[in-house]
């Protein structure tokens, strides 16, 4: 052969060569600007952890060991932390000690952490303490449990707060499987986000194995006197003693909304689904924590009617745990799609006029967040620019009910059997791995849409997604139950005595429609609210949801009668989703603004720091 073509032959081939290689060692890892991480360069496929659990210290200490794949030749490793006192850092199975450095501190981003590797590094072993502030835990004195008798700690790592607790690549985008020891008293026990055993151990020590892979926010921890009880073959519920048999029965359709989940949009991919019960601190509804669902127990209502909610953090089974938003400005990707598919779960299990009243009342929500945010607001985009801010003050109802009704347009236009297909279709595809909005609208395009340019239009989704308020093509939905509601409602208001309205086999959905309808401008008077109470007992109701939207108006009407309860509410749970708009209509009230400083004195200490972040803004304050 000519020397010539030989070596331009030769040469072909090394490029292709090298381009092969490179395409296998260049895992886009896309940007995440609430992240230090470099996992470009070389990222963190699994983490051994290895922890003490001091309640009187409230300190988590012990070792992270980090296994690196390399994707680059670069000589360090770059982590995120915040609060954490890091101890000493060595290398693979060598105990001598290695330079690593902190970064400059940054609001609510904390510092990194890099550490000097060598391109044959295969893990970097992290001694470490967390610092009894560390925002992702929550330590509860004996009094703030069920039981009265044992502390009880639980973390929560979304958005960004797995770093308080464990310093990894604190990214959405980076995945992860992970071990752990955790080494606690002996008559307490530990759970995880992983397989977990149903036993107390006689010796405090749980090992935990997660085989599948997951970003660092879904990693979690709780630790207290905890028991377990079976539902089903697949499910079961971890909660205080005197809690359980309640939980249990409360979340009894749980392996009946695991088929049914299943039959949607194919097979639950985790092993067993099991949910925790935690003290009422919590500051969600609930956490969809892999295998192991975080919960309030205010979603524990005695007649099943919120467990819309055990809906919602199964769907995340998929939607968010399963094809995962790849940063923080995708959050949608999760939340709305988890919002859509809660809401077919619910009406498989429980038909469509149940569905429909929690469809209506998403629109509600979805209206009530516009009137907060203003209906221009950016933060109202489906596609957020949470740049230099907090994730967590981005992340609003927009993402659940602006996103939810964003699909059901969807449904509507292509039909429910394409739409099912196709959403059945994309989480098979992108099972373990992160999502963009650009990727999914290309993908939208592609596989659902497929050229057909009319329809493209029709569904205006840009408007939707990059655009404010309300789009005109939204499918409403009619609740033909709430329509009975509202007729009940005018009769009221039209002189009919409360106690003698048809409110025979009401669901906790009709109360929250009839609470909802009732005026908001103007006052009820005192005789009114009192016939309400009488004939309904709003005051003393058990449902955190009825009780809530009830003490609202209390509030707007300035009802003494109902304070006693307001400030129990306040006092006996910490879930953000009630205190903010409680906390926030009291203040704009000056006669009601002292005695919301007062309760809240009282409150803060027992709540979480995600809960006091939002309630400091709304009282203005200054600890
Ligand atoms: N993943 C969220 C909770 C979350 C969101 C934590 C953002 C931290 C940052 C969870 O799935 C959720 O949406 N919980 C809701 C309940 C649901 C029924 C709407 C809640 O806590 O209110
Ligand atoms: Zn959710």
């Amino acid at each position: 052969m000519n020397q010539k073509l030989f070596e331009l032959a030769a040469s072909f081939i090394a490029c292709f060569l090298l381009f092969q290689s490179c395409e296998k060692k260049l895992p886009a890892y896309g940007e995440d600007s609430h992240s230090f991480s470099r996992p470009n360069e070389v990222a963190v496929k699994h983490i051994d952890l290895d922890l003490s659990v001091d309640f009187q210290a409230r300190q988590l200490s012990g070792t992270a060991r980090l296994t690196l794949e390399h994707n680059s030749r670069a000589q360090e490793l770059w982590l995120d932390t915040r609060d954490l006192e890091i101890i000493s850092v060595t290398l693979d199975d060598d105990s001598s000690k290695v330079d690593f450095a902190l970064g400059e501190s940054v609001d609510f981003l904390g510092q990194s952490l890099s550490v000097k590797i060598k391109p044959t590094t295969k893990a970097v072993n992290i001694s470490y303490k967390t610092s009894p502030g560390a925002a992702a835990l929550q330590w509860l004195a004996p009094s703030q449990t069920a039981g009265g008798n044992s502390p009880f700690l639980f973390t929560q790592s979304q958005a960004i707060l797995a770093r308080t607790w464990i310093p990894c690549q604190d990214s959405p985008g980076v995945r992860i499987t992970y071990s752990a020891t955790i080494r606690t008293s002996p008559d307490l026990m530990a759970v995880m986000s992983a397989e977990n055993g149903t036993e107390r151990n006689e010796d405090g020590v749980y090992h935990f194995n997660m085989p599948q892979a997951v970003p660092s926010y879904l990693l979690a921890l709780a630790v207290g006197d905890l028991e377990f009880r079976a539902m089903g073959e697949r499910s079961g519920v971890y909660a205080e003693p005197s809690v359980v048999e309640k939980a249990a029965a409360e979340f009894e359709d749980t392996e009946k909304m695991m088929a049914a989940a299943e039959k949607l949009y194919g097979p639950y991919r985790w092993g067993r689904y099991d949910i925790i019960v935690l003290p009422p601190s919590f500051p969600f509804g609930g956490m969809e924590n892999p295998r192991l669902t975080f919960a309030t127990p205010t979603v524990l209502a005695g007649d099943k009617s919120l467990v819309a909610l055990i809906a919602h953090e199964l769907a995340h089974s998929w939607s968010g745990n399963l094809v995962t938003n790849a940063n923080w400005d995708d959050f949608w990707l999760n939340e709305g799609f988890t919002t859509y598919f809660e809401h077919r779960i619910m009406e498989e299990l429980y038909g469509k006029e149940h569905a429909d009243m929690l469809a209506s009342l998403s629109y509600r929500d979805y209206e009530e967040e516009l009137d907060r945010l203003g209906a221009e607001s950016l933060d109202s985009h489906l596609h957020l620019d949470l740049k230099g801010r907090d994730p967590d003050d981005g992340m609003t109802s927009i993402a659940y009910d602006k996103g939810h009704f964003f699909l059901r347009t969807l449904e509507n236009a292509v039909g429910r059997e394409a739409w099912d297909e196709f959403l059945s279709n994309y989480f098979d595809e992108f099972a373990f791995k992160s999502m963009t909005t650009e990727a999914f609208v290309a993908h939208l395009k592609s596989h659902l849409l497929k050229g057909n340019r009319t329809l493209e239009q029709e569904l205006q989704i840009d408007a939707w997604i990059y655009g404010p308020g309300i789009p005109q093509n939204i499918a409403r939905v009619q609740s033909a139950a709430f329509a009975t509601v509202e007729g009940e409602l005018q009769k009221w208001q039209a002189g009919t005595a409360a106690r003698t309205l048809t409110t025979d086999g009401w669901t906790t959905q009709h109360w929250l429609h009839f609470l909802h309808s009732l005026p908001e401008t103007e006052t009820l008077s005192l005789s009114q609210m009192k016939e309400l109470d009488s004939a309904f007992g709003f005051s003393s109701t058990g449902n955190s949801e009825i009780l809530h939207a009830w003490l609202l108006h209390a509030i707007n009407n300035q009802y003494a009668p109902a304070y006693p309860a307001l400030e129990h509410f306040l006092t006996s749970m910490g879930r953000r989703k009630f205190l903010r708009p409680l906390y926030t209509k009291m203040a704009e009230n000056p006669a009601m603004l002292q005695m919301a400083k007062l309760i809240y004195q009282k409150a803060r200490p027992t709540y979480h720091s995600v809960s006091t972040g939002t309630i400091d803004e709304v009282l203005n304050w200054q600890e």
